[in-house]
């Protein structure tokens, strides 16, 4: 399959998108980009005392191998930053020629389906209760020996959503062309499934 073809995944922090989109890619043997590294490796420079839009401005493949780009540090950092226009139109170039690269793309984040790529051929939207997804992210945290606990990272995922919905550029939203999937009673090879299905019949 040569021409583009782009399956958008957005939705709010820890509803199960990283773990669909992998699994999607790899099903359709497309190429994965995961867009909210892209904001991540701009939120570590911050931290590290760079300033944001010239960080977006000049970051390269180098900064995405940073390890510590999965911690919740990181993560807040990356939802202010996000939260910059200029940040998001620094970002905007790469984005859109993936989502466009002959053999077709994966994209998973937070605009994908509303302005990275509104012409992609099917767009999920991933979400789970804030409650569902703190239990997740915290059992990941625990798991990478990072020591919480629940009440944080529900304060978290609360405080990022409500970062990341109510900004002015690009906020999360599901696109009016969306097939909206809630994973909160849903085990990730049923969530899997659900996609696969979605996308199946979109390609036919
Ligand atoms: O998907 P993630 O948790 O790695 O994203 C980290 C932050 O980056 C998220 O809270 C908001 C921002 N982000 C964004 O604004 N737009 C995207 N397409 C992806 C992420």
């Amino acid at each position: 399959m040569m021409s583009p073809f782009t399956i958008a995944i957005d939705g709010p922090a820890a509803a199960g998108k990283g773990t669909i989109s992998k699994a999607v890619a790899a099903h359709f043997d497309l190429a994965h980009l995961d867009t909210g590294l892209l904001y991540r490796a701009v939120g570590a420079r911050m931290l590290m005392g760079e300033e944001p839009i010239s960080a977006a401005q000049t970051l390269v493949a180098a900064d995405l191998e940073n390890p510590d780009l999965r911690t919740a540090e990181v993560a807040q950092s990356a939802s202010k930053v996000a939260v910059i226009p200029e940040v998001r139109a620094a970002l905007l170039d790469f984005q859109r020629a993936f989502a466009r690269r002959a053999g077709g793309a994966v994209l998973d984040g937070r605009d994908i389906g509303t302005v990275i790529c509104p012409q992609a051929e099917v767009k999920l939207f991933v979400t789970a209760s804030p409650e569902v997804r703190a239990q997740r992210r915290l059992a990941e945290l625990t798991e990478r020996g990072f020591e919480t606990d629940f009440d944080t990272v529900l304060a978290d995922v609360k405080a990022r959503d409500d970062r990341d919905m109510n900004r002015a550029d690009a906020p999360l939203r599901p696109a009016d062309d969306a097939v909206v999937l809630d994973t909160s009673e849903l085990g990730i090879e049923e969530a899997v499934a659900i996609a696969v299905k979605t996308i199946s019949a979109a390609r036919d």
